[in-house]
């Protein structure tokens, strides 16, 4: 029966909005999905099979409980609906059927691919920490800095040097970060490093970015700074070496200190405090010094809704771990007035991320 003018308008405005909402409550259920395809190998698998693989061969390929089998294909359909599998005609015997094949993101779920980013969904998505973003309302209300102080009573750099497991997770989730950004950067971007002799990664983990720099350019002098636990016993080459330090005390000398995903971590004063110590070990300007910030710039590449979505969640997860910031260019401009940089450069949009050369 139709509904009398004008309120068959108001239901479905009312049933969209209920939509919406349902849409993000269950949302979360697309992470899970993926992490499960993950665990069990589902692109490799895919990728293995070197042609489009249809649900029974995948099934009877993967690992699980057979009896299992008939649900292989709820997980892969949320995954084929959110583009991490694409569903193409096979000629399967006389039969027509479906076959699963990769797509562009799911090749960078692929466990070999130096451009893997599978690494950070044990770490997004790892109970003890995801805890803390539960209780937002509740740091709202209370003294603590985070969010994830709220719900584990430390800081998360002293939780990360405690567990060591956590520490894994973490420091594997960056390398495979820097993995994938070196790779962009150095193809597209490698004039940043034309005519540096030395450069300082301040914060740079395991050294993973600092290494393809290093091989890149073997005339280059490099060193990773970060914290003891971190760095200790990692072995350097003739032109990369280790420092375990604290950037807020002590930075190695360099014409170029690289800071890449760090100033994302700290609030304003904290920034503050590592752009200065930075701009005390570089040379002047004309003598090559500067800083290459490799961080998000909000509202660059605004007009890709993916993009504004991942700098928007990253920016909660920066709030809740470890009361850092994204910053737009606005904001990143009064910081680098404030540490007594002169002046600064932005190649924007990296996919979600930009490149700010910072000169004193
Ligand atoms: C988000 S990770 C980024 C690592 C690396 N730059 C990258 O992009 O792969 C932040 C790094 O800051 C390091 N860190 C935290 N506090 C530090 C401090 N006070 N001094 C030196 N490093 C620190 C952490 O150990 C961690 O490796």
């Amino acid at each position: 029966m139709a509904l009398p003018a004008g309120e068959g308008e108001y239901t479905n405005e009312l049933v969209n909005a209920h939509a919406l909402v349902w849409n993000h409550i269950f949302s979360y259920m697309l992470p899970m999905s993926l992490k499960c395809a993950v665990e069990l190998n589902i692109p490799d698998i895919i990728k293995g099979h070197g042609k489009p693989m249809t649900l029974s061969e995948l099934t009877s390929a993967l690992p699980i409980n057979k009896a299992k089998s008939h649900y292989v294909h709820r997980i892969m359909r949320v995954l084929v609906h959110s583009k991490f599998f694409k569903k193409v005609d096979v000629e399967d015997g006389s039969e027509r059927n479906e076959g699963y094949c990769l797509t562009p993101a799911s090749t960078l779920l692929l466990k070999d691919s130096p451009l893997c980013v599978a690494h950070f969904l044990p770490l997004a998505l790892d109970p003890y920490l995801m805890k803390s973003c539960s209780s937002i309302s509740e740091w709202f209300a209370d003294d603590c800095g985070t969010a994830f102080e709220t719900m584990h009573g430390l800081k998360f750099w002293e939780k990360a040097k405690e567990d060591s497991s956590l520490n894994e997770v973490f420091n594997e989730a960056m390398a495979s970060d820097a993995r994938f950004m070196s790779q962009v950067i150095l193809k597209d971007c490698k004039k940043l490093f034309a005519g540096v002799e030395s450069l300082v990664d301040v914060a740079g983990g395991t050294g993973t970015m600092a290494k393809a720099i290093a091989d890149a350019f073997p005339e280059m002098k490099c060193t990773v700074l970060d914290l003891p636990h971190v760095v200790s016993g990692l072995k350097g080459s003739s032109n990369l070496n280790y420092v375990a330090g604290d950037m807020f005390e002590s930075i190695p000398t360099a014409d170029v200190v690289l800071l890449k995903s760090i100033l994302h971590n700290w609030d304003d004063e904290a920034c503050i405090k590592i752009l200065k110590k930075c701009r005390e070990v570089i040379p002047a300007k004309e003598n090559g010094g500067k800083l290459i910030v490799i961080d998000m710039v909000l509202g660059y590449n605004e007009e890709n809704n993916i993009v504004t979505e991942d700098q928007l969640y990253s920016d909660i997860v920066m709030m809740v771990y470890l009361n850092g910031k994204e910053r737009n260019e606005k904001e990143w401009k009064q910081l680098f007035l404030d540490a007594g940089f002169s002046s600064y450069n932005i190649t924007p949009a990296l996919g979600v991320r930009s490149i700010i050369e910072v000169y004193p």
